[in-house]
């Protein structure tokens, strides 16, 4: 896996115009080809980080560099970023303007000017990436939520962008949404070597699809590390108005409340199984 720097930031601050600072000196390296995951509570900085990743929200001190180079602000070079860095906000009627959904998909497209032919078939591949083939015709106003969700992230799909930032991505999906969602966010950054940045709440879903996390409280960093490494950083976590995943949970409870000795921790049902069928062994083995 690559460890090269694809987005950075150097004493990164941001101030909204009501003078509420959202990012206040954050340092943080986003590896090239991973999924990184961005947690913290409600008013944390997520969405303040990733709008200022893509250049809609201008650092007040600080910088954000993009392969190394800081971004350039001006008309030209804002245009250039959003073609590689792509962005999914967390509401999507943020997102969502045109009258159907083909054309609210094929918008980025037509303006870069691409043959008709070309723009069909990008639009009707990103429709199929996420399973909104059927909604193709259907005004964006009728459509529900989670799939108003499915569609805005098919328009940015549909640019192929090297760079994906995800707000809240399965934020009001249902659980098999979410998880096809997810998966097939993971098969892209692993087919395209796509970089993907994901704020989310999702504890769960963080150690199933993520590389890195990255845990913010009060417009910090508080932490960045593999997403394996956090589960040993509790007390951040609670900090940062998050909880462990319920599997962590349960082995932490098992250790300190029961007296279990475990030989580790886990994150997800499959870490778990490994630590269990471990000690399954060890005690046959003590047994026989
Ligand atoms: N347009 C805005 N004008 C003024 N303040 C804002 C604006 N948008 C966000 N903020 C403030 O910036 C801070 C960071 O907000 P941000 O939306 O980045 O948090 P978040 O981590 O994405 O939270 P959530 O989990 O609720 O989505 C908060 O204190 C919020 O009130
Ligand atoms: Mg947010």
């Amino acid at each position: 896996m690559s460890s090269s720097s694809m987005l950075k930031t150097n004493g990164l601050r941001c101030v909204w115009p009501d003078g509420t600072v959202a990012l206040d000196g954050v340092d943080l390296s986003i590896r090239a080809g991973e999924v990184t995951a961005l947690l913290g509570g409600n008013g944390a900085g997520k969405s303040s980080l990733l709008l200022s990743f893509n250049g809609i929200f201008r650092p007040r001190a600080g910088r954000v560099l993009l392969r190394d180079e800081s971004l350039d602000y001006s008309a030209r070079g804002l245009k250039e970023l959003r073609q590689e860095v792509g962005i999914v906000f967390q509401n999507p009627d943020a997102q969502l303007f045109a009258s159907s959904v083909y054309e609210d998909i094929s918008f980025g497209l037509c303006n870069l000017g691409l043959p008709e032919p070309d723009v069909r078939r990008r639009v009707e591949a990103a429709m199929e990436l996420v399973s909104v083939e059927e909604l193709a015709r259907k005004p964006v106003h009728h459509l529900s939520f989670g799939q108003k969700k499915r569609v805005a992230l098919a328009g940015v799909l549909a640019m192929e962008p090297s760079v994906l930032l995800l707000d809240e991505p399965t934020a009001g999906l249902d659980p098999k949404g979410a998880d096809e969602v997810m998966r097939f966010i993971r098969d892209l950054q692993r087919s395209r070597g796509m970089t993907v940045v994901v704020a989310t709440h999702d504890i769960e879903m963080a150690p199933l699809f993520c590389d890195r996390a990255c845990v913010m409280d009060r417009g910090r960093v508080l932490f960045e590390d593999e997403i394996s490494v956090m589960v040993e950083q509790r007390d951040l976590v609670r900090q940062a108005g998050l909880r462990l995943p319920r599997i962590a949970h349960l082995l932490e409870i098992l250790v300190t409340k029961d007296g279990f000795t475990l030989p580790g921790t886990a994150m997800t049902i499959s870490g778990a199984r490994k630590i269990l069928k471990s000690m399954k062994e060890k005690w046959e083995s003590n047994g026989a």
